[in-house]
């Protein structure tokens, strides 16, 4: 079988602790060809370190030399390097949010409609064991039909001190467009993606302003901090399902939480930890899992998702268009939050 020729665009974090590991490990279906950043010092080093062949200064010449790429750049390039990528006639893999606003997630969509080639989004927490397990249980019917969504995503103090993640013109947002937006999306693929068609939210950035903080993850300018690191929204959807919203990088809690549940007609599922409550034999019931099969790192499964959909052998799990409802979300909640008012989507 051909392997996939793979580049990579942006070579920070992500792409050297999560998608290069993971394409090394897959080397039977994948070869990195080629990768670039703009910082050509980082791309020559990553280069040494991961045995890579090819380095370029500007990725659209690598564009000819593979099949596909991996968009490991701020937020900010995501929509621009898709679209020239899908225009080039290669499949696209980008990390997430998928863009920085709705208007751009739907030209990438354009793009990748018009080239038939595959876009997929790096939500991994779809990838993560609890996840896909909790989809099995709600796809069997055993909580019926999904009514609510609870998703708390919070860090006390963990405001990312490194790379841009605190640059509103480089990221689009703070902790929600980060962080939050993963539960986002985990919690829309597990309530059978309905559509978002009404949000109100909150976006603080009170506690990071604060001079004398603390922060568990390094050092950022307090004083310039102008993304929220602190969101709460309720959400509703056409199906009349609902969702209670909360994310933050840092907030006055006793200690960190990743938590989501869904309540379904007949039952209910919690994830971190996996756990079923139901109404069985005139009894209230909850269920542990006590082992899970899988891969522990989901970079690894969301990686074979993306090979194998491009070579055609798989569906693909995390739709372009499910993750453009992630952004119409995050983008409505910040418009709701700057106008005080609910936001209806269309
Ligand atoms: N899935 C996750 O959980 C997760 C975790 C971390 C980061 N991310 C996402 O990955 C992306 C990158 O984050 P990171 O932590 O790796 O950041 P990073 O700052 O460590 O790396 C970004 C790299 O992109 C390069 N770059 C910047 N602009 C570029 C451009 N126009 N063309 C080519 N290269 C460019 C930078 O020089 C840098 O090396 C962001 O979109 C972020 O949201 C996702």
């Amino acid at each position: 079988m051909a392997k996939l020729r793979m580049g990579i665009i942006g070579v920070g974090g992500i792409a050297q602790n999560r998608h290069i590991p993971a394409y090394k490990k897959l080397s039977e279906t994948v070869t990195i060809e080629a990768i670039s950043d703009i910082n050509t010092l980082t791309a020559r080093t990553a280069a040494g370190k991961f045995d890579i062949p090819n380095v370029y200064s500007d990725y659209r010449d690598m564009f000819e030399h593979v099949d596909a790429v991996t968009i490991c750049t701020p937020n900010k390039f995501h929509a621009e390097i898709s679209i020239a990528a899908l225009q080039a006639g290669l499949h696209v893999f980008c990390e997430k949010p998928m863009a920085m606003t709705p208007e751009e997630c739907q030209s990438m969509i354009d793009a990748a409609d018009e080239s038939g080639k595959v876009l997929a989004i790096a939500y991994h927490y779809r990838f993560m064991k609890d996840s896909r397990a909790a989809k099995r249980i709600i796809t069997a019917n055993e909580i019926g039909e999904p009514i609510v969504a609870r998703a708390r995503a919070i860090r006390r103090r963990k405001v990312p001190g490194w790379g841009v993640f605190t640059n509103k013109e480089l990221q689009g947002g703070g902790s929600l467009i980060d962080y939050g937006c993963h539960f986002l999306d985990l919690s829309l693929w597990l309530l059978g993606n309905p559509k978002p068609v009404e949000v109100t939210g909150t976006a603080y950035n009170k506690l990071s302003r604060m001079p004398g903080e603390v922060n568990m993850w390094g050092e950022f300018d307090r004083e310039h901090f102008e993304v929220d690191d602190h969101v709460t929204a309720y959400i509703k959807f056409d199906n009349g399902a609902s969702m209670l919203f909360e994310t933050s990088w840092s907030a006055n809690v006793k200690s960190d939480e990743e938590t989501l549940s869904i309540s379904g007609e007949t039952g209910g599922v919690d994830l971190f930890p996996l756990q079923i409550n139901q109404m069985k034999h005139g009894m209230l019931m909850n269920s542990e899992a006590d082992w899970i099969p899988g891969e522990d790192d989901p970079g690894l499964p969301q990686a074979e998702n993306f090979i194998n959909s491009c070579l055609g052998n798989e569906e693909l799990i995390v739709k372009p268009r499910e993750a453009m409802a992630v952004s119409q979300i995050v983008d409505a909640i910040y418009k709701s939050s700057e106008t005080r008012r609910s936001i209806t989507l269309n």
